[in-house]
Order: structure tokens, then C-alpha cells, then sequence
């Protein structure tokens, strides 16, 4: 496994320990920012099984809470995460699939000249600035198939002023480094590459489809 360490991975190192507990227990309560995850663990892997990719890049893989049943029923895996703590817990549940300990970015090259049919994004696109994610995702291009497609579940919202009711319903909670999806944003800015389409699960959560043009 290679290594590509950055400082703030380390957070995630600390939280690998208890992070599927603190997703589910946000999950049930239907809170900010986990509200929905199962849902859109269930809407992204039946969407993904019913395109039967020969390939799936999960990018910011964490403990492999979306990949695990995908790996199970026979699916190519292949996780990238700069956590090393979190890339452990999940190899641990796929042995067989690769993986990278590195940022999104530098998996670029270190993925080489593969490509994929299935990109999933869980919770985990929002950790880079909204500029990084459209450069991160028009980068990926090179490595989708035509027709292939990337999954975004995550917060999210349709609109700018649907994510600011959000922000200021949980001020106390949220998290000013997180960049949450917004669709109109995306589709601003992507629509020469992608077509778009959206399933908003919960009052705060939903996931995205790219189809790549
Ligand atoms: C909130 S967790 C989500 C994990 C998993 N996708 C899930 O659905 O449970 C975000 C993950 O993204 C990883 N991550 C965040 N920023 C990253 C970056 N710039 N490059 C690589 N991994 C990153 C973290 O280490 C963490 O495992």
C-alpha cells in the first residue's frame, strides 16, 4: 500500500475508532449531518448493482461502509483515503481490493492509467473547497469511462438558500470547513461534462448522479 500522508488525516485516524457508531446513532436520530445515510448507502449500491460496473474507485473510502457489500458480491474495489487508520479498518473487511493511502489529488497518478466505470464520493467530497471539487472532478474525467458515472452521496441541498435554512437550523453544529454539494452549483458548473441528476432522502441529505457526457 502506498503512503501519502497529510496532517489533517490524522483527525480521521482518531475518529476510524468510533466513526460507524457516531454515523448510525446521527443517522437514527435523524440529525445533522448523518440524517439519511442509510438511505443513501441503499439508493448508491442498488443503483450501482443495477449498472453492473466492472470497476468501482471510492474515493475517501473510510472504514468501507459503502463499499463492504459491493466487495461482498464480487465487485472490483479499489479505496482511496490519506487516513491510514480508516484504510485499515476497511482492508480488514476486503482484503482483496486495492488500496491507496493517499489524497484525492496524488490518487490521480497513483492509479495510473486505469479506469472506471462507477466513482463513488461518500460524505467525503466536502472536505476539499468548492473550486477543489469541480477541478477534483473534471480531473476524474480521464479516469471514467464514457457513460460512466460518479455517485456523491453527502449533506446536500438543491439550492443556495435550501443549504443556508440548513446552516442556520444546526448553527451550532455545523461545520464551516465542510463545502456541501449544492445542485444548481454543480450543474453551473459541470453541465459541458456531466448530465445531473439528484434524490434528496432526508431534510438535510440526498445524493447526486454525473453521468459523464
Ligand atoms: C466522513 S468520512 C466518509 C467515509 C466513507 N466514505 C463513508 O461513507 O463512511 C470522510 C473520509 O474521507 C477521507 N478524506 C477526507 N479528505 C480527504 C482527502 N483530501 N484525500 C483523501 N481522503 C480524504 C477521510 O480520511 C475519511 O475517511
Amino acid at each position: 500500500m502506498e503512503k501519502h500522508k497529510s496532517s489533517s488525516s490524522t483527525l480521521f485516524d482518531e475518529w476510524s475508532s468510533h466513526y460507524e457508531k457516531d454515523v448510525k446513532n446521527t443517522d437514527k436520530s435523524n440529525r445533522y449531518p448523518f440524517a439519511g445515510y442509510s438511505e443513501i448507502r441503499r439508493g448508491i449500491v442498488s443503483l450501482i448493482k443495477n449498472t453492473k460496473p466492472e470497476s468501482i474507485l471510492e474515493m475517501g473510502i473510510g472504514t468501507g461502509m459503502i463499499s463492504e457489500e459491493l466487495y461482498n458480491e464480487g465487485y472490483k474495489i479499489t479505496g482511496i483515503d490519506f487516513s491510514e487508520e480508516m484504510i485499515d479498518i476497511a482492508k480488514r473487511k476486503m482484503p482483496e481490493a486495492t488500496f491507496f493511502n493517499s489524497t484525492f489529488f496524488d490518487s490521480i497518478e497513483l492509479i495510473g492509467n486505469k479506469s472506471f466505470n462507477c466513482i463513488v464520493f461518500s460524505y467525503s467530497i466536502h472536505h476539499l473547497n468548492k473550486n477543489e471539487q469541480f477541478s477534483l472532478l473534471i480531473a476524474l474525467l480521464d479516469r471514467l469511462h464514457i457513460n460512466g458515472k460518479i455517485y456523491i452521496g453527502d449533506v446536500m441541498s438543491i439550492n443556495k438558500s435550501k443549504m443556508d435554512t440548513l446552516k442556520t437550523k444546526y448553527a451550532n453544529s455545523w461545520d464551516d470547513d465542510e463545502y456541501y454539494p449544492i445542485y444548481k452549483e454543480y450543474m453551473n458548473k459541470l453541465e459541458e461534462f456531466y448530465s445531473f441528476s439528484i434524490n434528496i432522502v432526508s431534510h438535510c441529505s440526498g445524493y447526486m448522479i454525473l453521468t459523464k457526457l
